[in-house]
């Protein structure tokens, strides 16, 4: 099938290498020259494990291409939207500016019978508002969420666990359905459920599912902050609650918390749309969660200064992470980060080291001191912070390994990802968040 990728960011690149793969014929789109001329050149331009391969195996194929020229979409059948939609400057809305232009860029394009699939997070009611315009050049508009995690991002959405596709009530609607059910027949074939919906449900599960995960963070953080105060241990307690199948225990992972380029901007944005909707006490939790959220990075940076006795000013500390999370380089929103620069605000001499996120967190926070070496943000340091549960720090890093390299051997486990026994049995004074 031969389909069009509009956007080619995290969601855009990996879905058009992904499509070309399962042998549809895809044309990327993107407005940034240079983002089109390295993925055209078989280089992603941000970190995402398999991506390179998938790019140069598409491009090879000749199934995969990309441009900045909206007029080589012209010959979709399906045309995927998957632009950004950022947080609005000075506010908790989405900004649906990137997604209002590619629609407006793309409305000459569009012939009868063509479908226009949206993918970006958006706020529910933005479909309707777009159908019109769409509808006139006989297209049809239906929305399909996408749920891929970075990192996991060519896994997800070559073996999505869901397909939802909203349509609208119509018999193009319908027949949009069916070819977007012929677009991921591997999928579909594999298991995957297609689940065909309204437009606005489709939008809404979206924002429902990121809420979920969100508050599931969120509730076990809360339940640190109890534990902290009671002396329990939140990892146990977690691994407790996370045996009921009915609850689980993923994205029961206390630590700093949630961050990224979704979470944080998706459940505010929801909770914005709540409140146009008259409905903002519906999710009023929200602002809890956010609020948890941000507060264990308070913690955090207090359990730092504790560990060094109460000041950190002059001291030199190691933190081990500055993505949001381990298999990227996106420092969006990142937690690590966040707290490697109140540390510094605080008059520490921090030293931030990550295998994938340097060059971004640098370019970010010039402020901050960095190592490309994991060793040589160790050495001669007076604590150590795990921030991000990278591999080469949670389980590749011996505590008589480091303990050899710093000039104190006191950790602040941030990701409550290190074995305490082991780091304590070698000296080192351990300090986990919401536990003993
Ligand atoms: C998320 C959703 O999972 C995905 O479905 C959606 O499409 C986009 O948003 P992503 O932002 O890639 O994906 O990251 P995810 O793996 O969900 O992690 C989000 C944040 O939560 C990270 O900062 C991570 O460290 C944190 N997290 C996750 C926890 O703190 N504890 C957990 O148990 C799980």
């Amino acid at each position: 099938m031969r389909m069009s990728v509009i956007g080619c960011g995290y969601l855009g690149a990996v879905h058009a290498a992904a499509m070309a793969s399962i042998g549809h014929d895809v044309v990327g789109i993107d407005v940034d020259e240079q983002k089109v001329a390295a993925l055209a050149g078989g280089i992603a331009p941000f970190f995402e494990p398999q991506l390179d391969e998938l790019l140069r195996e598409g491009l090879d194929s000749g199934r995969l291409r990309f441009s900045t020229d909206m007029a080589e979409s012209a010959d979709a059948a399906v045309h995927f939207l998957a632009v950004g939609t950022p947080q609005v400057a000075g506010g908790h809305a989405a900004d649906l500016r990137f997604v209002d232009a590619a629609i407006e860029a793309l409305l000459p394009h569009l012939r009868p019978g063509h479908v226009v699939a949206g993918k970006s997070t958006v706020p529910v009611g933005t479909a309707a508002r777009l159908a019109g315009s769409i509808a006139e050049s006989g297209a049809v508009l239906v929305w399909n969420p996408e749920f891929l995690r970075e990192g996991w991002a060519v896994h997800d959405t070559i073996t999505p666990d869901r397909l939802v596709v909203g349509i609208p009530p119509t018999d193009a609607g319908d027949a949009a359905a069916e070819l977007l059910r012929e677009a991921y027949a591997p999928a579909i074939a594999a298991g995957a459920p297609f689940l065909v919906t309204d437009l606005a449900t489709a939008e809404l599960v979206k924002g429902a599912a990121n809420a979920f995960l969100a508050t599931k963070i969120s509730f076990i953080n809360a339940m640190a902050e109890i534990a902290e105060a009671s002396g329990a241990d939140v990892t146990l307690l977690a691994d407790a609650l996370g045996h009921d199948t009915r609850i689980g225990r993923r994205y029961l992972g206390s630590g700093i918390g949630f961050g990224g380029g979704c979470l944080p901007k998706d459940i505010r944005a929801f909770a914005a749309r709540a409140e146009e909707l008259g409905r903002g006490e519906a999710v009023g939790f929200l602002r809890e969660v956010d609020g948890i959220n941000l507060r264990r990075r308070d913690r955090a940076v207090q359990l730092v200064v504790d560990a060094l006795g109460g000041l950190v000013f002059g001291k030199r500390i190691a933190v081990l992470g500055a993505a949001f999370k381990p298999f990227s380089d996106d420092i969006r929103d990142s937690p690590a980060l966040d707290v490697a620069v109140r540390l510094r605000g605080l008059g520490a001499d921090v030293v931030v080291t990550d295998p994938a996120a340097l060059p971004n967190a640098a370019a970010a926070h010039p402020q901050l001191g960095y190592a490309v070496e994991r060793d040589d943000a160790l050495r001669d340091a007076d604590a150590v912070v795990v921030v991000t549960e990278w591999d080469l720090y949670r389980r590749e890093m011996s505590p008589e390994h480091a303990g050899a390299l710093v000039a104190g051997r006191v950790i602040v486990d941030g990701r409550n990802c290190l074995d305490a026994d082991a780091w304590r049995a070698a000296g080192w004074s351990y300090h986990g968040m919401g536990r003993r």
